[in-house]
């Protein structure tokens, strides 16, 4: 099973095949924002991959378009509702509290 490690609060977890970053978050209640619910319309979920991009699955446009709206975005932003886990990762939560 995938490893995911949650920076800042540097928690790892194991990830079920094919569970996006949000969905294990909120399973092992890992402070990750999500107001739209998960439905890639906000940006709140924001991630910075430190390690392990390609253990992600692959950005659509439609991820891409919404991210180019972020603040702070890096060569290495994803949306936690939008990227599924195929191996280990460390991200870092960018927006942990409301
Ligand atoms: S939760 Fe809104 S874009 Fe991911």
């Amino acid at each position: 099973m995938p490893m995911i490690t949650f920076l800042p609060v540097n928690k790892t977890v194991e990830a079920k095949p094919n569970q996006t970053i949000l969905e294990v978050a909120l399973e092992h209640e890992i402070p990750l924002q999500h107001a739209c619910g998960g439905f890639c319309a906000c940006t709140t979920c924001h991630v910075i991959v430190k390690s392990g991009d390609d253990q992600l699955s692959e950005m659509d446009d439609t991820e891409e378009e919404r991210l180019d709206r972020a603040s702070g975005v890096t060569l290495h932003s994803r949306l936690g509702c939008q990227a599924r886990i195929k191996g280990d990762v460390t991200v870092e939560v960018v927006h942990p509290e409301a």
